[in-house]
């Protein structure tokens, strides 16, 4: 704490002065998560607050994906990330020619694009998911077969729960498609007791294993609301000590899986976001306005 004290109250002093707000995924470590995000949560719940933010300026603490979300939605406000080779590997497995390609493929079929993709994918797509409403809102469009970008397993996830048929693409999490279900089965025989909540972005036969599974805000809803003795978080690593904060009832088995793209952003990098107003997310006025209207339409779906 020493150390990252100077940088939380020179973050919320500059953060003041520069009417700034800082939101910050559930991936990211402890001192950004507790001490200088404004707004935490999934990527919807980050998206849905982008979109209402009182502020000038957001400081995305997240992927770059996620920054393009915040800017698409606020145009008319700063959008910076500390970082900006934090990518992601879902969003880098696809292009907006792929979605093109895809379309002229599939003529008439809706695409569906997972929000970890760029606002040139999401400019080419019928509407945006993310893994808390990815089923919701394949069926929303009341049509018998969808295409499903870039994440196989989400796809996989969403094509096991509808009767929608599912065409998918090939992208994988790089941290999600590394677990296993052996592993699983290990946790288990460790400890019988033991409750596994994973997230869709993992393979099936490790969602199989698992006692519940949803986006990043429902596993920890569901941790705090189930309060199990022992749980193993099959997601990114930093994920567990947040929650761990909140839940000192709870013991948390940790296969330690971290995005590496997501701890590029440090306090450090914060800092110097907000004094140089560092690096500000740019976006083609027309591809912008593209994906405005995917996100649009499934931030307006009702939950
Ligand atoms: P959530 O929308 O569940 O937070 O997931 C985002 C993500 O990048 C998971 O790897
Ligand atoms: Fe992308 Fe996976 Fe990192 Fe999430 S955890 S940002 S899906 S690489």
């Amino acid at each position: 704490w020493p150390f990252f004290a100077p940088y939380v109250r020179a973050i919320n002093e500059v953060k003041r002065q520069r009417n700034a707000v800082i939101l910050a995924h559930n991936y990211q470590t402890p001192e950004i998560y507790n001490c200088v995000a404004d707004v935490v949560g999934d990527s919807l719940q980050l998206a849905r607050e982008a979109a209402r933010a009182d502020a000038e300026v957001i400081v995305q603490g997240g992927v770059h994906f996620m920054a393009e979300t915040s800017k698409i939605l606020s145009p008319d406000k700063t959008v910076l990330i500390p970082d900006s080779r934090a990518g992601c590997s879902l969003a880098a497995s696809i292009t907006g020619a792929d979605v093109r390609a895809l379309r002229a493929s599939y003529p008439g079929v809706p695409i569906v694009a997972y929000v970890n993709t760029s606002a040139e994918v999401k400019a080419e797509v019928d509407i945006c998911c993310t893994s808390s409403n990815a089923i919701h809102v394949v069926e929303s469009l009341g049509v018998p077969r969808v295409i499903m970008v870039p994440d196989q397993f989400l796809a996989k996830f969403v094509a096991a729960r509808t009767k929608v048929e599912i065409i998918a693409w090939h992208g994988a999490c790089e941290v999600h498609e590394r677990f296993t279900a052996e592993e699983m089965r290990r946790f288990r025989l460790d400890d019988p007791s033991v409750r596994i909540v994973a997230h869709p972005e993992c393979p099936p036969e490790v969602i199989a294993e698992s006692d519940f599974a949803g986006s990043t805000a429902a596993m920890i809803d569901w941790v705090k609301t189930n309060r199990p003795g022992r749980v193993v978080l099959v997601t990114e690593c930093s994920m567990a000590d947040n929650v761990m904060a909140e839940t000192p009832d709870v013991e948390f088995v940790r296969p330690c899986n971290l995005c590496p793209h997501m701890k590029r952003i440090t306090l450090p990098k914060i800092l110097h976001s907000l004094v140089n107003m560092t690096e500000e997310v740019v976006i083609d006025p027309d591809v912008a306005a593209r994906a405005r209207r995917s996100v649009e339409r499934m931030i307006a779906l009702k939950a």
